[in-house]
């Protein structure tokens, strides 16, 4: 279910708890406001409401929810906080609200972002904190629920959990679900309970591919790891496959590009070539976009934000 912003064109993705409960207050329109241009505008609810019936009652305030992508691959190294960071700095420049979720034990993209936020996820799932106190401003447009060693002791908490321990994330981050355009997380390498909890929270999954070295292996484990998942949870999809590495010089790369395109046509995103300024970058506290603009790294993960909020089988 979709509506589309009068003034500047952007659709909307609808949360169908808020339908069913504006559906019980038996409005005839509500008040959409554009996340993006923060245009007020009146949405008829019978254009909103397949079917009459009502079952539970939930209550938020808005009809608005994010998009829930997480970047993750067990096999370490392959880009993904370099993806996660760049990917939410360059969707908070193009003007959307972005949360980054870190559920890394190395806490590497605030180090990235050149942040040293004093309460994160840890503080909110364990409740410490209230939400509020855990979120931090690292750019404008961009929040970060930072990561890091605490997070280790969480993941015990997880563990005893006698039931619903996978849902322990999904739970802690619900509030935040209309406030964001997007919602990134990044993942730790490995597979672990934290990382379920994120295959429980999400629905989209993004897969960063490193050229560099054999990864077939590594994303067709990862594929039947997300398959088993998919049996509980429905609503987490691969959509994305982002080569990463990419080195056109040599020869072994490219093989596997080709390898990639002709497995997984539909999921597969323009790679992120090799650019010693990705690696550079973080030692300054700066995305790609504010330490080398011009530099090939750059349009690459300009590319992806283009790809990824212009999708059309997802809305924002
Ligand atoms: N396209 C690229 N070109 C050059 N260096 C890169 C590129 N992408 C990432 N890097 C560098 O490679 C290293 C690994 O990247 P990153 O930390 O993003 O991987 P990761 O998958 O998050 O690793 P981990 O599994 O340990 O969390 C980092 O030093 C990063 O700066
Ligand atoms: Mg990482």
């Amino acid at each position: 279910m979709i509506i589309t912003c009068p003034k500047c064109a952007r659709k909307h993705k609808v949360n169908p708890d808020s339908i069913k409960t504006f559906a019980k207050s038996k409005k005839k329109t509500i008040l959409a406001t554009c996340r993006s241009c923060k245009f007020k505008f009146p949405v008829a609810m019978d254009t909103l409401v397949e079917s009459p019936k009502v079952t539970e009652t939930v209550a938020p305030n808005s009809v608005l929810s994010a998009r829930k992508i997480c970047i993750t691959l067990s096999k370490g190294g392959v880009g993904k906080t370099t993806t996660s960071v760049n990917l939410g700095a360059g969707l908070a420049l193009a003007g959307y609200k972005v949360l980054l979720v870190d559920t890394d034990t190395q806490g590497q993209s605030s180090y990235i972002l050149g942040k040293r936020p004093s309460a994160g996820l840890t503080e909110l799932l364990t409740k410490e904190l209230p939400l509020d106190e855990c979120l931090m401003e690292a750019r404008k447009n961009l929040w970060l629920l930072g990561g890091g060693k605490s997070l280790a002791g969480v993941k015990r908490i997880i563990d005893r959990k006698s039931f619903g321990a996978e849902y322990t994330l999904s739970e802690a981050l619900k509030p935040l679900d209309q406030e964001y355009d997007f919602i990134l997380i990044d993942t730790s390498p490995g597979w672990d309970q934290l990382i379920v909890n994120v295959l429980f929270y999400a629905t989209e999954v993004l897969v960063p591919v490193a050229l560099e070295v054999m990864p077939l292996h590594g994303l067709s484990e990862f594929i039947k790891s997300l398959g088993a998942i998919q049996k509980y949870r429905k609503e987490i999809q691969l959509k994305y496959i982002l080569p990463t590495f990419m080195d056109a010089r040599i020869q072994g790369p490219q093989t596997l590009h080709d390898q990639l395109k002709k497995l997984y046509p539909t999921h597969l995103c323009t790679p992120i070539r090799y650019n010693a300024s990705l690696a550079e970058a973080p030692s300054f506290g700066k995305t790609i976009f504010e330490y080398a603009p011009g530099s090939n790294a750059s349009e690459d993960y300009r590319e992806l934000v283009k790809k990824i909020s212009q999708d059309q089988t997802n809305l924002v």
